[in-house]
């Protein structure tokens, strides 16, 4: 596996694919399965600045991961140089890998608060942030950007320059703008342009729906690592298919007995996270993924968004999984048709 080696600033990675942040849904079993199935790099939800800086007891569960997980990247907004570095300072406590910057949240209540994607409206506040989050700590600081605000202001080139000189290790472009949301296809040229202008490492991120889109991705823009959100949801084996793909090998789908495993094991720990009913309620939008694409699971799907206890899931679940033909079975259908409010 020595050709998925990358290098991303002063972290050596054994695969170039990273786990996206995703608000509600990267927590601790998330990451820890997409780590045991190849992810280089995870990093974990959103933080808030303010959260953190008064050391809120959710925003800290939220930072909560496991040796299992590492490399971790914790991610933050903040919106002023100030928060930026008590935060750092903070976080630095939980030694995690790095940190990261996000400067590519479209949600109202963030960007009305000046915070996320409302930074590229003000790259030179942006990068006094940067710098502020750099100078407080020594361990790495990374942005993630999208490409701009909207389409008459697409500035990831003058953003990414400027967190380059404010000292970000590498840099992490979704490309799309604030005001696309996640509507229409990923202008992964951007993501070319950027890494054409940066000497830093890029993360190239958007629309990896399938293993195959992570190579296209990189050899379109030549990126350094490629970020995957949506396309992993209650599906860590993209992981796995992606790096058999990028090292010149044939992708092995997961059976149907291999997803019920990792849904068993994801549920698992998500009991140990969350209290049993949270975590039932929480694990849904997860089964959905484990269950996508595979014959009649309409009927099991709806009959598991309905069962209150961990042990009726699970039953369900594996009455579904071990019933059908035991053989590698790729993933079909529709990835995207939830309709998120993140990042
Ligand atoms: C439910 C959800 C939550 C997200 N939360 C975050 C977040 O906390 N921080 C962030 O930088 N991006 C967040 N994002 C954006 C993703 O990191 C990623 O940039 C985006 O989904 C595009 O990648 P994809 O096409 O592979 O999903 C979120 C996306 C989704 C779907």
């Amino acid at each position: 596996m020595t050709a998925l080696r990358t290098q991303l600033g002063p972290l050596e990675l054994t695969s170039p694919l990273v786990l996206a942040p995703m608000a509600g849904y990267t927590d601790f079993p998330m990451r820890r399965l997409a780590c045991r199935y190849g992810a280089g790099l995870v990093f974990s939800e959103m933080l808030s600045g303010e959260g953190t800086r008064r050391r809120n007891p959710k925003t800290f569960q939220i930072a909560r991961f496991t040796p299992e997980e590492r490399p971790i990247i914790l991610q933050y907004f903040a919106v002023e140089p100030q928060m930026a570095a008590d935060v750092a300072k903070v976080l630095e406590e939980l030694e995690p890998d790095g940190l990261d910057l996000n400067f590519g949240c479209p949600v109202k209540k963030i960007v009305q608060y000046s915070g996320g994607a409302a930074l590229l409206k003000d790259v030179p506040l942006m990068a006094k942030i940067v710098e502020a989050a750099v100078k407080a700590t020594s361990l790495p600081v990374s942005v993630k950007i999208r490409a701009g605000w909207d389409s008459q202001s697409v500035n990831a080139v003058e953003a990414a320059r400027a967190a380059e000189e404010s000292g970000a290790c590498w840099i992490t472009i979704h490309a799309r703008t604030r005001s696309e949301f996640y509507a229409g296809a990923a202008h992964w040229e951007w993501i070319g342009e950027v890494k054409q202008n940066v000497s830093i490492p890029v993360i190239g991120n958007g629309d990896v729906k399938e293993a195959n889109d992570a190579v296209e991705l990189r050899n379109q823009t030549g990126c350094d690592a490629v970020m995957i959100g949506r396309g992993a949801m209650g599906y860590p084996f993209i992981f796995r298919e992606a790096n058999a793909l990028l090292s010149g090998a044939e992708p092995v789908p997961p059976t149907p007995v291999e997803r019920f495993e990792a849904a068993r094991e994801q549920l698992g720990l998500m009991i140990e996270l969350y209290v049993e009913e949270r975590a039932v309620r929480h694990f849904r939008k997860h089964a959905i993924g484990y269950l996508r694409g595979l014959p009649s699971s309409a009927v099991v799907k709806a009959k598991v968004l309905r069962l209150p206890e961990a042990s009726q899931v699970l039953e369900t679940l594996e009455k579904y999984f071990t019933a059908l033909p035991d053989k590698p079975t790729p993933r079909s259908g529709a990835v995207f048709e939830q309709a998120p409010v993140w990042g």
